[in-house]
């Protein structure tokens, strides 16, 4: 049994089935630049602009000429894809590409370490893992010092001290060994307990089993609650609940001292929690750049609870923001910086973790590893990608901001035109939202019909692919937010484009009139 070429027979099925109703499901032949082109029933192809981008991943914009060029020659040049587990790859020629550039924009001569993966999700797996293992290896050492006050205790017992009636209660007993296998017993149903994350409310950082647990939208990460670690979720404009959360959250471990000849017990704060995760703009949570007095209480919030911060740029990073990291313009100060999307110059898949070496473990360097991490190809193509971002003394991030600036100029316009219809227009660089007022209350059934089904989006969506041949999504958290993030040679012509697209949607909205919807 076999289906036509292309039909969605033993694969997507569904998807390609919801899609269809809003007309989404077109069928994309090529791709260059800001445009992808699609098959119209004639056999012509159909050029739209792509403000999707990739999902942010294509700041040069599709199949960029010079990144294929290079993509090419790699092949050309018999470049070992596969020689992992060596003496050199091309993986850390990149790594330390990376540093220059981190270094540069942190303002620190502190060194990153990089850890290898195929995709944004797997550098947050990564990420969890080693932030697990260096739980792991803190409560070793708190293990091992109270082990030694533990046997110089005995010893003090030998020569003549005593337990303290405390302590001697909670073993129900003066005797020092059976207050010692109390301590014990204890201490291991403490140890037992599963590591916690700390994330914000909102956040998205990626759908694997573990980054799941870290991304806020109870859809995507209810049914799987059961497979991983769990995360507090922080309000973002609410940093003291962070405070809160430590303390409801909080353990502590039973260590013996010997004062003045008394054998006590104390307590010793246990790690808990195995980092906090952020995205220094929350792409799927509708575009919110996150507050320089949020990242500042987070760097202080983790010296303080003893964790790593992590940074994840994966959708913000690559200069889309106007910067390499979106944190550097909030003086975001991460121990962790996750990559990916973007770093493979839109062809070649990868994700890299760099590590702070104040916090790196190397033993995880022998615990991990993966079949197609650190690549020849993908390093390769990721080096050529940041050699054009920095070329000309950082142009493209000039352009990602100076664009940016420009399609928020629109916005806004717009907005000043539709105050009824838009919200709000946030964002940076090139990474933008254009978020709609609540449609819920409209007059129109068919509207307050979308709305009640989470389908505005799609609808809108739908209209402005038939009707202005632009491609656009929401963000997948609020519905409303319509994220715009076109490579950085998003031209006027584009722009003009999208203002066209745009007001007519806001007049449909305004007008309460679904009829007008192509
Ligand atoms: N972290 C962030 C901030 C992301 O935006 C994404 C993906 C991931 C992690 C996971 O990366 O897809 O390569 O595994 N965001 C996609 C999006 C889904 O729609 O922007 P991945």
């Amino acid at each position: 049994m076999s289906a036509s070429p292309g039909a969605p027979e033993f694969a997507d099925s569904y998807l390609v089935e919801v899609l269809s109703e809003f007309g989404l499901a077109l069928k994309y032949v090529r791709a260059e630049g800001n445009t992808l082109h699609y098959l119209a029933d004639d056999g012509s192809e159909v050029g739209v602009f792509d403000a999707a981008s990739g999902f942010g991943s294509l700041m040069f914009g599709h199949n960029n000429p010079e990144l294929v060029e290079h993509a090419k020659w790699l092949l050309d040049q018999q470049t070992p894809v596969h020689a992992q587990f060596s003496g050199y790859s091309y993986a850390l020629d990149l790594a330390a590409k990376l540093n220059e550039i981190i270094r540069r924009e942190l303002k620190t001569d502190d060194k990153f370490y990089g850890l290898f993966g195929n995709s944004g999700a797997e550098a947050v797996e990564i990420t969890i893992k080693h932030a697990e293992l260096d739980r792991g290896m803190r409560i070793k050492e708190l293990k091992e010092g109270i082990e030694a006050n533990v046997e110089a205790a005995r010893s003090a017992i030998a020569g003549g001290a005593r337990v303290s009636e405390a302590a001697a209660g909670l073993a129900g007993g003066a005797d020092f060994d059976r207050l010692v296998a109390e301590v014990r017993r204890r201490n291991a149903e403490t140890e037992a307990r599963p590591p916690l994350f700390l994330a914000l409310e909102g956040g998205f950082h990626g759908k694997l089993v573990s980054s799941v647990q870290l991304t806020f939208n109870e859809e995507f990460r209810g049914p799987f609650k059961a497979l991983a670690a769990q995360a507090r979720f922080i309000p973002r404009d609410r940093p003291e609940m962070i405070e809160k959360v430590v303390e409801e959250e909080r353990a502590a471990l039973l260590d013996v001292v010997v004062q003045d000849g008394v054998v006590d017990l104390v307590e010793r704060d246990f790690p808990v929690f195995a980092a906090f995760l952020v995205e220094p703009i929350l792409g799927e949570a509708g575009i919110f750049p996150i507050s320089r007095e949020l990242a500042r209480a987070l760097r202080e919030a983790c010296d303080r609870i003893g964790v790593p911060l992590v940074s994840d740029e994966i959708q913000s990073g690559m200069g889309r923001s106007g910067t390499f990291l979106a944190g550097t313009q909030i003086d975001l100060k991460p121990d962790y910086i996750i990559l990916a999307k973007a770093l493979g110059g839109g062809l070649a898949k990868l994700g890299v973790v760099l590590v702070n070496e104040h916090r790196y473990r190397k033993d995880f360097e022998l615990m991990h590893t993966s079949t197609f991490g650190r690549d020849g190809f993908s390093s390769r193509l990721a080096l050529k990608f940041l050699e054009m971002l920095e070329a000309d003394g950082g142009k493209a991030y000039q352009l990602a901001a100076e664009r940016g600036a420009k399609a928020v100029a629109m916005m806004e316009a717009i907005k000043a035109d539709y105050p009824d219809v838009v919200k709000e227009v946030r964002g940076k660089g090139l990474m933008l939202g254009f978020e709609l007022h609540d449609q819920s209350k409209s007059a129109d059934p068919e509207i307050r019909e979308a709305v009640e089904y989470e389908a505005l989006a799609f609808v809108i969506g739908g209209h402005l692919l038939r009707k202005h041949r632009i491609r656009i999504f929401s963000t997948a958290s609020n519905l409303e937010t319509m994220r715009f993030e076109p490579s950085i040679h998003l031209s006027d012509e584009e722009l003009a484009q999208v203002d066209a697209g745009f007001r007519d949607v806001c007049r449909i909205l305004r007008d309460q009139d679904a009829s007008k919807f192509a």
